[in-house]
């Protein structure tokens, strides 16, 4: 046989073999190219990819698991959710679990004690926000990911990052900001932690979902420009920074149309404009049509259930749903399937370092409290002081708000037992009853709804005459007021965002008694959001926001407390002085729409609803400010225990080109090393379009600086910063005038200003008309 002969015939040989290969082995993920797979793919294994695996909830007569799913173990018990595997061709079932405090599983399995699964329980979203610190939001969606990957996790769900509408709605505390940019960049680093370690994340609810109130099925009614302005600039900013690899639609409607069924919100704008190269996934049970989610581009239906697998197939059947639509939907989730860490086959060893992570919790948590008032230093406490420590938050804290968003910590530590870490003496015998206290209300209320949050417990009364006797053997009262709030129910004005006449009586008091006696009175608001202040603040020393600050939380707020961390937190949102003066009172949480049919058969129920965002842009600071409206704190308010001083505010040049650059110097003019959060907003020219008299457009926190050290800070503006969104041309656009380039400490404390000329009306984004509300919506509007 010639050479040629004989390579000939092994060529021959090999391709013969190959084909064999081929006709009985199908292409596998990884090993062949996405697009063999799913042309290999049939329609049932396509639909059966698209739909999660299941949530049994157990009701009577619906199917919600198939048998077939029943049998397959859970891979990460207690996890959210699951996608299907389908060996045949090499594509395995990947995790997804909640949510955005930390990686919420169940903690023990099978009853067996023996072995556990806690995670760290992080301090919530709006805490996060409060630190004005993408370096501090991005160590915590490390260590999250850190523990998703080594319990097997390939998703977070998380963050969660709607815009704080109103100080009621019921998952704020999950979520950043009733400021988009802040929102915007905080999840964007959380993003890039989780994502660090080769595990994904859902940014989520998109979009326009700021209430509980009938969540399923209520239809969030807004301009153009509000949505563009506020409620996608967040998203928008994640999606570019951050690269999240999954997208979470949200339950509601904009303008009628579900978020999940919306192809001008999940393909137009989130791919088309934003370049969005992952894969959208809907919350659970929402919507109400699975072709039309699919069609849509949203790709994922969790956490699935068997009939919509089975709409899905004859809907390609029958041609209601196109193969191209169903085949992208594919394969971008394959393409997510590729990078988990589950395909790659990772050796998760259940056993993350819960050590590190609750250093990150409780180092995140101090950065993030906020510093209300401190009168005659009554910060810090010195570690000689007897404290009066009041109030059963003080002895039962919040962590974390409820719901999905809550984690299975191993355990929260109190503040008395973080004042006793640190060497504080207290007046035990108060801890006694307290917790005894704690104890008895806890067995005596009744059990709670499923799903919803149990009725707080009533504060424990302190007389006047209990509070002299402590004040004559204390040195200060510490009293800590909470509040909790969760998924499905909005907050309440009275006795939640109001105080109890009881939280009164006790804080009247235990000030009238400490005072007498020349001692202070400390408050410390273990909250998820705004409460009212302005009744009662003049009656106490200082105020301190702990938040809700995770597992750590009591370690965290002492080290404030004893001055041990310099509080450094602004607040990521407006404190009203009272809830009738917040731009959407009227109009939160909306109506219920009385005789419409319900439009869901999903299990989590509801009632179709409408809420009209009347307000349009005019929300939060943007709707203070420029209405004249004084807030008991303002966004972007914080104290610290040293003060500082901004100089030299110089601007690249004042005539903008393409961008211009600002520095400014900050010096530490106190005596304690402490950080402070420098906010940068801009007013701009009204010319055709209304605008907020400023907007935040960049916040950079310096280095902890000794007292008599500076740090100069650089800050860049770019087209887009001077740009409103104009719905009358579908673009965003900078209009020519004169803009005011402003830094401050606070929204309302501006330290420095420079102006800045735009000769000409600039286009910087020609976009279209999308997700348009029917009718025009009365906005509210300055009248200048
Ligand atoms: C929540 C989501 C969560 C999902 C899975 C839904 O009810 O709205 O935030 O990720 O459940 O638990």
């Amino acid at each position: 046989m010639t050479k040629q002969l004989a390579l000939a015939t092994t060529v021959l040989l090999l391709v013969t073999s190959q084909q064999l290969l081929s006709q009985t082995t199908p292409p596998q993920l990884g090993k062949n190219t996405v697009a063999e797979v799913v042309a290999a793919m049939t329609n049932e294994e396509k639909a059966l990819l698209l739909v999660g695996m299941g949530m049994d909830l157990h009701i009577p007569g619906v199917e919600m698991v198939t048998a077939e799913d029943k049998k397959s173990p859970e891979k990460v018990a207690g996890a959210a959710g699951r996608t299907h595997a389908i060996p045949r061709l090499g594509i395995p079932s990947i995790t997804l679990s909640d949510g955005p405090a930390g990686v919420r599983i169940d903690p023990i399995r099978n009853g067996d004690t023996s072995k556990t699964y806690y995670a760290t329980g992080f301090p919530i979203g709006t805490l996060l926000a409060a630190s004005w610190d993408t370096s501090v939001a991005n160590r915590v969606g490390l260590g999250i990911g850190k523990e998703a990957r080594e319990y097997g996790v390939d998703v977070m769900l998380a963050p969660a990052m709607n815009i704080h509408r109103n100080p009621l709605g019921g998952r704020n505390f999950e979520y950043y900001s009733e400021d988009p940019l802040l929102s915007g960049m905080i999840a964007a680093a959380y993003v890039k932690g989780v994502q660090s370690n080769g595990v994904g994340t859902s940014i989520k609810h998109f979009a326009a979902n700021n209430q509980e109130f009938n969540r399923m099925q209520s239809n969030s009614i807004l301009s153009e420009r509000a949505l563009r302005e506020i409620y996608l600039k967040g998203f928008e900013i994640a999606v570019k920074e951050g690269q999240p690899w999954t997208v979470m639609s949200s339950y509601n409607l904009i303008n009628g149309t579900y978020a999940s069924q919306s192809p001008e919100l999940l393909t137009t704008l989130l791919r088309g404009e934003w370049g969005f190269k992952g894969f959208v996934m809907t919350d659970w049970f929402g919507g109400n049509d699975p072709v039309a989610q699919l069609q849509a581009g949203n790709d994922m239906l969790m956490p699935g259930v068997p009939g919509q697998a089975r709409d899905i197939v004859s809907a390609v059947e029958n041609g209601k749903l196109s193969k191209e639509a169903l085949d992208q939907d594919v394969t971008r989730v394959l393409n997510v399937i590729l990078q988990s860490p589950t395909f790659k086959n990772y050796k998760y060893s259940n056993q993350p370092d819960l050590k590190a992570g609750s250093q990150i919790a409780r180092e995140a948590a101090s950065e993030g409290m906020v510093l209300l008032k401190n009168d005659g230093k009554a910060l810090p406490l010195s570690t000689r002081t007897r404290i009066a420590l009041l109030g059963i938050s003080s002895y039962d804290l919040t962590a974390g708000g409820s719901g999905s968003g809550d984690v299975n910590k191993k355990y929260v530590v109190s503040l008395t037992e973080g004042l006793a870490n640190q060497g504080l003496t207290f007046d035990d015998s108060l801890r006694t009853i307290y917790t005894q206290y704690v104890t008895d209300q806890k067995a005596r209320r009744p059990k709670p709804q499923p799903f919803h949050l149990p009725q707080p417990l009533t504060e424990m009364a302190v007389s006047l005459d209990q509070a002299q006797l402590l004040a004559n053997e204390t040195d200060v009262a510490v009293f800590t007021l909470g509040r909790n709030s969760g998924e499905f129910d909005d907050r309440a004005v009275e006795n939640d965002f109001t105080l109890t006449s009881n939280e009164h009586t006790i804080i009247e008091n235990v000030s009238s008694a400490f005072h007498a006696k020349g001692k202070k009175v400390v408050v410390v608001l273990n909250v998820g959001g705004p409460i009212e202040t302005v009744s009662w603040r003049s009656l106490v020393d200082a105020i301190l926001i702990a938040w809700q600050p995770g597992q750590e939380g009591g370690n965290a707020i002492a080290d404030v407390l004893t001055g041990k961390v310099n509080p450094s937190g602004k607040l990521p949102m407006t404190f009203p002085s009272a809830y009738s003066d917040v731009p959407s009172a009227k109009t939160f949480p909306g109506k219920e729409l009385l005789g419409k049919p319900s439009t869901t058969n999903n299990p989590f129920g509801g009632k179709p609803s409408e809420a009209l965002y009347e307000e349009g842009i005019y929300i939060g600071y943007r709707y203070y400010n420029t209405f004249a409206v004084k807030p008991a704190y303002e966004f972007g308010y914080g104290l610290s225990y040293t003060d500082f001083s901004y100089k030299d505010l110089k601007l690249s040049s004042n005539r903008f080109q393409k961008s211009v650059t600002a520095t400014v110097s900050v010096i530490n003019s106190g005596k304690t090393a402490g950080k402070e959060v420098v906010e940068l907003y801009l007013s701009a020219p009204r010319q055709k379009l209304s605008k907020p008299e400023s907007e935040l457009r960049a916040f950079a926190k310096t280095r902890l600086l000794q007292p008599g050290e500076s740090q100069t800070l650089t800050f860049t503006l770019t087209a887009k910063d001077l740009a409103s969104y104009d719905p009358a041309t579908s673009a965003w656009v900078a209009e020519a005038g004169r803009y005011k380039v402003m830094v401050g400490t606070s929204s309302r404390n501006i330290k420095q200003s420079a102006p800045l000329d735009l000769a000409q009306d600039l286009v910087v984004e020609k976009s279209q008309r999308l997700l348009a509300p029917s009718e025009t919506i009365k906005e509210l509007q300055p009248t200048n």
